[in-house]
């Protein structure tokens, strides 16, 4: 325990801060790239004064280089842990082995294995997490309010509790939560541990019931944790642990501004110079991320154009993959079979003036929000995703009405099932079908469907979900 000797009083912990840095040389210039997301936009709800810090972790050298040349971003620390850890932390544990395992993703050839390499990752998660736990300690004031984000950092709010038993202590997950059966397939001590870690909060939140509902049954069944009646309770080892739900909503005020600005008409002028004028979208825009389920997105619509052939020559799929955890091994396969099958079906189907497939794997904010306002049809299909904002951005910004596909896995479909063409999202044949139902809606029906939607993605504002964490906190 140490004593109370930061000024914080409102404290963010999440492994992505707001701004990453990039460094050409050594010794040459920082150039900073700021985010997005629901974290700093909701932390802006709060404004300035708040006395608000955002504890995150030096991601590559170039946020190295800006810690060691003490340059941050105010009201935020950045960590610097040895590259060698955080790699073993974040690609190793966080994101290879607690992502896989809460989106379902272990399935042939990409197998759990725990073994002794296993273990020093396992042991650099937890110096991973001290660190967080280290650093919020000390900048946290008497009675603090912390926030502590998502799987990278399961066992801080235990850590910190440790630190600094005066503090209240939210932990929020922003992906969903496994089933018992399946999260045991983790080793007994680091199936324990993360539940333990998380269960140091005072709540613990989730984005749906749904995941707060496999949280607290996985509480019981590793832990042997008892229940409240209402479900809104766990207990482990005499202490009570309040499970929160906040779900998260689309920024509507800014991407209706944003979506206007002149780069986005110059993104919609170009984009409709590729797909041609009159030619009907399907719009998928993803991290490439196996949990997105981008190549059954694909399969489904190589069935539709070899079903329909009425499509051919009259529809894009519209692919935006944005690169990601590239640093491992299957998400770099998983990019590759990505685009394979994008000139699989260019190939099988395209024709001198028509390109089936319009794949975009550079990230460019201003492009996807024209393909959001161009989409006839959007498509989101994960096999498993926390919330979803796609899902909720697309309608929000449409500009003549969009019909929605969605998985019934997403989050997001507790919010948006009704107006939706709900879909299983491994049923490859239902999906073709929901594209080919999605792109002969009728004109008023996708219309007053998509007004349902923007409705119904925008009632929760990032703002608003930030302040609900941060005032159930303090009841
Ligand atoms: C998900 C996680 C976030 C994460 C984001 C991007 O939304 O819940 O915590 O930041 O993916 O992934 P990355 O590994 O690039 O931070």
């Amino acid at each position: 325990m140490v004593a109370a000797q930061g000024a914080a009083r409102i404290l963010v912990a999440s492994n992505r801060g707001p701004v990453t840095y990039a460094v050409d040389e050594p010794g040459g210039e920082l150039r900073s790239r700021r985010g997005g997301g629901g974290l700093v936009s909701g932390l802006s709800a709060i404004g300035p004064d708040a006395g608000a810090v955002w504890v995150c972790a030096a991601l590559g050298d170039g946020d190295r280089e800006a810690v060691r040349r003490g340059v941050h971003e105010p009201g935020s620390r950045m960590i610097a842990i040895d590259p060698e850890v955080f790699a073993a932390a974040y690609n190793g544990i966080a994101n290879s082995v607690l992502w896989f395992v809460h989106h379902l993703l272990y399935q042939t050839p990409f197998e759990p294995v725990f073994d002794e390499d296993f273990r020093g990752r396992w042991a650099a998660y937890e110096t991973y997490n001290t660190a967080f736990a280290d650093a919020l300690a000390e900048e946290a004031a008497e009675g603090a309010h912390v926030l502590v984000q998502d799987y990278h950092l399961a066992l801080v709010p235990t850590l910190l509790r440790e630190r600094r038993p005066d503090l209240r202590i939210g932990h929020f997950s922003h992906t969903p939560w496994a089933p018992p059966d399946y999260y045991r397939l983790l080793p007994d001590d680091v199936a324990a541990g993360v539940l333990e870690g998380i269960l140091g909060a005072d709540r613990a939140a989730f984005l749906t019931r749904r995941w707060a509902d496999a949280f607290a049954d996985c509480c019981v069944r590793v832990l042997g944790a008892t229940l409240s009646a209402d479900g809104r309770e766990v207990t482990h080892r005499g202490r009570t642990t309040r499970l929160g739900v906040h779900g998260l909503g689309a920024d509507g005020d800014f991407l209706r501004e944003r979506a206007h600005r002149p780069d986005v008409a110059d993104r919609i002028a170009r984009l409709r110079a590729e797909t041609g004028a009159d030619r009907r979208l399907i719009v998928r825009v993803d991290r490439t991320e196996l949990s997105k389920n981008i190549v059954r997105g694909l399969l489904a619509y190589r069935q539709l154009l070899r079903e329909r052939p009425q499509w051919r020559g009259k529809v894009v799929h519209v692919a935006f993959a944005y690169p990601s955890r590239q640093d491992l091994a299957v998400y770099r396969e998983y990019t590759e079979q990505v685009a394979r099958l994008a000139e699989e079906i260019n190939a099988e189907f395209g024709a001198p003036d028509w390109q089936p497939v319009l794949l975009k794997v550079d990230d460019d904010f201003a492009r996807s929000l024209a393909a959001y306002r161009l989409a006839d049809v959007a498509l989101v299909n994960p096999i498993r995703d926390g919330m979803n904002l796609v899902a909720k951005e697309v309608p929000v910004v449409s500009d003549h009405g969009v019909a929605l596909v969605l998985s019934r896995e997403a989050g997001a479909f507790e919010e948006l099932g009704e107006d939706a063409l709900v879909v299983n999202p491994y049923d490859i044949r239902e999906t073709a079908a929901a594209l080919h139902t999605a792109l002969t809606l009728p004109d008023a029906d996708r219309a007053a469907r998509t007004k349902r939607l923007a409705d119904a993605a925008t009632a929760l504002p990032p703002s608003r979900w930030f302040l609900d964490q941060l005032h159930a906190l303090e009841d």
